[in-house]
């Protein structure tokens, strides 16, 4: 067995060649919960690496990986070993530890990383590849670098199970590879949950074998509207989908990372490219046009007509067989209600299930309860659990659904005091389609708000909860809708860093949040995003504006 991990780094003083000791700062992130600094520095480069097989194949390919890697960028060997005893860098099996905590000892024989499961591993991986020269990322040979870490102590674990990021391919598509780019920076920052929203007004995403037109007819829309200018598109027509096959592909690479995918299937409004494809789900029969403008669509699924159920059955029926996750999100955003106080069958069934107005809501409302339980009960029956934005607790809610707080955090305050899960996504705190700075002249044209990286770094959750209702915050996520993002170096300027900033929200200890030390750690951390080629915004050192590659 490996000991003595804190022994005085001295054998590898003699290893570092031309550059200078890297400075015992850090600078990870999300911060870690316990880090003790020792004396001196280990050197990694060809250092031999061992995994406990225990782990799993994605973990240990995620280590042989990590060895191919360090080998290239350090221009020596780092061999998998099958022999503890022969590792200096190693990734061993400790029980005692929960499945996404881990353990790294950085000491004078070398690396030990302590972990119980997969993503323990994944994780402690992610903090040692921050204390390495950047260039271990990509695996390109940079010499005259120093290969050593300081001598640490790090106990580390996560605030927050649930750590997600939202994605929006509906306003504007992004390719496979570029959802999985965005997947990679996720996991650079231990994040675990990604929210991929399939489907909206203006564009249709996912294949549907058993409803073909959803993608020939609702995958593509005419044009987009410039800038707010509703009246006023531009022509060009824009669209995309992704099969079931590449779908799959997209879940076994972010299991591989750690992270577990909900998909989103938005009813029953946002509904504009499905009616696009079949009217007959339309209170007025349509004809409906993918839309080709941002906001809230009036037409949105009759609730009147069975087919619209069965419609509904067969598109999540498909999802499940796509995503194993545990959650499927069913919107249930911006529904407006107009179309169903006009419509002979929706008003039919409001009478038939012998829905009322109260003081809590309007019979449209209790319908759109209606919806959201008989796809509860459906999705219950294959052994999943919903989640809804906030607008599924106004009128009732079943126990079981998860509330995504997102106008605010009033719902998510109010849903926890009801003893529902809760997400909290607040747009006054994570809503990324904001202006990161105020100087707008400078910026790319976005949807609007001023949300700097210091105001997303400020947001705590559990600010106006009890313990009772904290005990039912499952976690925070940020989201990204895309209206006026077209291109994926955009999307990464508006992601970084304000995603480092809901890293440490997600993961640090309440009291272990420092935006100045937070700060300090960018420019480290701007070097990696650098070295995999990330665009990030600078405002927050006074630098404004998307730089051009
Ligand atoms: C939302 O931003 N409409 C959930
Ligand atoms: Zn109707």
């Amino acid at each position: 067995m490996r000991q003595n991990h804190l022994l005085p780094c001295l054998l590898v003083l003699l290893t570092v060649a031309c550059a200078p000791a890297p400075q015992s700062e850090l600078h990870i992130v999300p911060q870690p919960v316990s880090v003790t600094t020792g004396e001196g520095f280990v050197s990694l480069a060809g250092q031999s690496v061992w995994v406990d097989q225990a782990f799993g194949g994605e973990a240990v390919a995620a280590v042989e990986d990590f060895a191919a890697r360090l080998s290239k960028a350090s221009g020596r060997k780092s061999r998998m070993v099958s022999e503890l005893s022969q590792a200096g860098i190693c990734f061993v099996l400790d029980e005692t530890l929960a499945p996404e905590a881990y353990t790294l000892v950085a000491g004078a024989d070398g690396v030990e990383v302590g972990a119980s499961a997969m993503r323990g591993v994944l994780y402690g991986l992610a903090t040692l590849q921050q204390m390495l020269p950047e260039a271990v990322f990509t695996g390109t040979r940079q010499r005259c670098v120093s290969w050593s870490v300081p001598c640490v102590q790090i106990s580390d674990f996560p605030r927050f199970g649930y750590r997600g990021l939202h994605l929006d391919p509906c306003r504007h598509f992004w390719e496979a590879r570029e959802v999985k780019r965005y997947i990679d920076v996720m996991a650079l920052y231990k994040l675990n949950t990604f929210h991929f929203h399939l489907n909206d007004d203006q564009g249709w995403r996912v294949e549907i074998k058993s409803r073909p037109l959803l993608t020939e007819i609702g995958s593509v829309r005419s044009g987009s509207c410039i800038k707010a200018e509703y009246g006023n598109s531009d022509g060009i027509p824009h669209g995309g989908f992704y099969t079931q096959e590449q779908l799959r592909e997209i879940v076994d690479y972010a299991a591989s990372k750690g992270i577990d995918i909900i998909p989103e299937i938005d009813l029953p409004g946002h509904m504009l490219a499905a009616l696009a494809a079949y009217p007959e789900l339309g209170c007025t029969g349509g004809p409906y046009e993918v839309w080709t403008r941002w906001g809230v669509s009036d037409d949105v699924l009759c609730i009147g007509k069975e087919e619209t159920f069965a419609f509904l059955e067969d598109v999540l029926g498909e999802l499940c067989e796509i995503f194993p996750s545990k959650y499927i999100h069913i919107g249930g955003d911006e529904c407006p209600k107009d179309r169903w106080k006009e419509c002979p069958l929706c008003q039919a069934r409001i009478r038939q299930l012998g829905l009322k107005d109260t003081r809590h809501g309007t019979k449209e409302q209790y319908l759109q309860n209606y919806v959201t339980a008989r796809l509860q009960s459906f999705l219950e029956g294959k052994g999943r659990s919903i989640i809804g934005w906030d607008e599924i607790l106004e009128g009732e809610l079943a126990p079981g659904a998860t509330v995504m707080s997102w106008r605010g955090t009033e719902g998510g305050v109010e849903a926890s005091a009801r003893g529902f899960d809760v997400i909290m996504a607040p747009y006054t705190y994570l809503y990324l389609d904001y202006y990161q700075s105020d100087k707008r002249e400078l910026e790319p044209y976005a949807i609007g708000g001023y949300l700097p990286v210091e105001k997303v770094y400020s947001y705590e959750p559990f600010d106006e909860l009890d313990e009772f209702q904290q005990s039912h915050i499952l976690g925070v996520q940020a989201n990204l809708w895309t209206e006026y993002i077209a291109t994926p170096e955009h999307l990464e300027y508006m992601l970084l860093p304000r995603l480092l900033a809901l890293s440490e929200i997600q993961w640090c200890p309440r009291d272990g949040r420092d935006f100045e030390r937070f700060k300090e750690s960018l420019p480290r951390q701007f070097a990696i995003l650098d070295a995999m080629d990330y665009t990030y915004s600078q405002d927050v050192f006074g630098i404004y504006g998307m730089p051009s590659k």
